[in-house]
């Protein structure tokens, strides 16, 4: 069984997905790590994260190693674990950029398609490019105000400028992100996680 939980930047989806997953007993895996993996490695190797051919010789140079554990997704390269360095303002502004060349996303969806049996994924199109025979769909958002409040109580920034970036990635993201036709649309601006989640778990069990 393979459920998918899309959305926007902050809507709620590593938590959403973390918490079903458990509630299933099945692995939750995360395709953003992926795309900041690529972002943090283009930061640390000076590669420029505009130029595809540069990116998928990194990842050639340095594979990435996606690990679902239950307390949450892990990012190797080789033997370093970068899966405390995915969340920083310069990888946040740099993963849009590697995010939108088609052959580096091939090879994110590569990865992706490697994990066996069941699980539950979250991202921008796992129920639409990368997964479309999903058992159970969903597309997560939120106001960009009330998605602002909450990456502030996760980073000590500026509500303002969080709010300002997450419109921007918005725009940046909108190409790959789109609702799938079969998906679940919820609007958690006003719900709680434990609402959500309930939600999504009532629709996968039905
Ligand atoms: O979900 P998260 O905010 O961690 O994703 C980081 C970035 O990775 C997104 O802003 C987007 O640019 C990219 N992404 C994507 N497709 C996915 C997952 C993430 O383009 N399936």
């Amino acid at each position: 069984m393979i459920v998918t939980i899309d959305g926007v930047a902050a809507s709620g989806k590593s938590s959403v997905a973390a918490r079903v997953a458990r509630e299933l007993g099945v692995p939750f895996v995360s395709s953003g790590l992926l795309y900041r993996g690529v972002a943090r490695l283009c930061l640390r190797e000076h590669v420029n994260p505009d130029d595809e051919d540069a990116l998928l010789d990194l990842v050639r140079r340095c594979p990435l190693d996606l690990r679902p554990r239950e307390q949450g997704n892990e990012i190797w390269c080789g033997h370093q674990d970068l899966t405390g360095e995915l969340h920083t303002h310069e990888v946040d502004e740099t993963v849009s950029h590697v995010a939108k060349h088609p052959r580096l996303r091939d090879w994110v969806n590569e990865q992706l398609r490697h994990v066996q049996g069941s699980f539950v994924v979250e991202g921008r199109d796992m129920g639409t490019a990368v997964f479309p025979q999903a058992n159970a769909k969903f597309y997560l958002t939120a106001s960009p105000r009330v998605r602002a409040q909450r990456r502030v109580q996760e980073r000590d920034e500026d509500i303002g400028e969080v709010e300002a970036a997450l419109r921007l990635r918005d725009e940046k993201d909108a190409a790959q992100s789109a609702p799938a036709r079969d998906a679940v649309l919820i609007d958690t601006s006003n719900l709680s996680l434990d609402d959500v989640v309930a939600n999504v778990l009532r629709a996968v069990r039905a």
